[in-house]
This record gives C-alpha cells, structure tokens and sequence, in this order.
C-alpha cells in the first residue's frame, strides 16, 4: 500500500505545537493532497467528531470513548486514506493515533486500556505506512502558547497534571514507532521549513 507514490502523513503534537498553521501552509503548498483530521475525516467519522468533542461525552467511561476515536479512524482509513492511496494521492491528516495513545491512556490515566488500544491500531492500519511528523513542544510552552486560544473543547480545558500526562503519552509513543520529530519551540518559520522540505523527500521518493 506504501510503495505507491502516495504517502500518508500524519501531523502531530499539543495543543499550541502549531499544527494548524503547519497544515494551512501545507494546504497552499501542496493544493493537490488531500486534508484530512481526527477524529473526523469522513461523513461518519465527522458525525463521531461532533459526539465525542461534545461537552455532554465529557464523563463517558473511558472504553467507550476510546472505541469512539477507534471507529471514526476505521472509517477514515478504509474510506479515505486507502482509496486515495490506491489513487497514488497523498493524505495529510491533522492528528491519528498518537492523540488517542497521549490523550485517553495517558492524559486521562487509563492505561489499562493500552493492549486493546495497540490490538485495534493494528487490525485498522494493517498495512499501512504512517509518516508521522511531531511538532514537539513542553506543556509548559504549550500551555503559554494554548492561553488565548478560542473555542477550546473539553479536553483542553483540564489541569497542569493532564497536560504534563498527554506529553509523557507523546514522547512514549514516539519511542515505540518512528517519527520525524520537529523542534516546535523554534521560530514559526524554520519549524515549517523543516516541515515542508521533509514532505517534499517524502513525495519525491
Ligand atoms: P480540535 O479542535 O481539532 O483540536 P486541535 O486543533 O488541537 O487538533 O479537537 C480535537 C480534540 O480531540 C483535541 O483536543 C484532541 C482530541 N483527541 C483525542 O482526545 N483523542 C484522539 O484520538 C484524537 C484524534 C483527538
């Protein structure tokens, strides 16, 4: 599935990484990708969205919430990422599992839930080839940067403690599988500069 000359990208880190400004940059730079998030990315996956970032799911037990990201991913990557790959179509998607790795077993202390979690990511992703992209950054920087953020969800409205939990989450599961990581602290532009020219390696591979 990876040795077509499509890639799946994946663009991930915390809140306040700037992730959203990297992906519009890379929206005016490569207009012929597909743009994709999580959870979301497919009219069901979009539907799951709308549920689980809702303030009303904010005390839904941890498995069935966990399931909630799974199902909305299972949609995304049979309904989007596979076929536009097949089409030798190149997907960005802001956010995939990392988040649900850092943010419902560990921001939220339900590790218990980390063999059904690595069960699932396999039987979903199979085949397919991740090219994860970190923007690193402290939840101390972070924290700084989210401060003034509109519009933030229930899961960024939590304690130091969480956030401090989410990027142990990040930085273990980077451990585990292989990412290009960023320092994200750096100047806006040297962190998309260094995104853009490893995308580019990527789709010229
Ligand atoms: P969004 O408003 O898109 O946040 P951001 O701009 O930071 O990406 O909302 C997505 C939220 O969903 C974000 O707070 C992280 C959370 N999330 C999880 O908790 N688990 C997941 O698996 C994913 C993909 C996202």
């Amino acid at each position: 599935m990876s040795k077509g000359k499509g890639k799946f990208i994946v663009i991930e880190g915390l809140d306040g990484s700037g992730k959203t400004e990297v992906i519009n940059r890379l929206k005016k730079d490569f207009p012929d990708f597909v743009y994709s998030r999580e959870p979301g990315g497919t009219v069901f996956g979009e539907m799951i969205r709308s549920v689980l970032l809702d303030s009303k799911s904010k005390k839904v037990p941890p498995l069935p919430m966990l399931l909630g990201f799974m199902s909305s991913r299972a949609s995304h990557v049979q309904e989007l990422v596979s076929p536009s790959l097949k089409k030798e179509v190149t997907v960005v998607s802001d956010r995939f599992d990392t988040s649900t790795f850092a943010f419902q077993l560990h921001g939220q202390q339900n590790r218990n839930l980390e063999k059904i979690f690595w069960f699932l990511r396999k039987n979903i992703i199979k085949e397919l080839k991740i090219e994860y992209i970190y923007l690193r950054i402290t939840p101390e920087i972070a924290r700084l940067r989210s401060k003034n953020r509109d519009g933030n969800n229930h899961f960024d409205k939590q304690t130091k403690d969480y956030h401090q939990r989410v990027f142990k989450g990040y930085e273990h599961f980077f451990k585990k599988i292989k990412c290009f990581k960023i320092d994200a602290s750096k100047d806006k532009e040297s962190v998309y500069r260094d995104v853009y020219l490893h995308v580019k390696k990527l789709v010229n591979k």
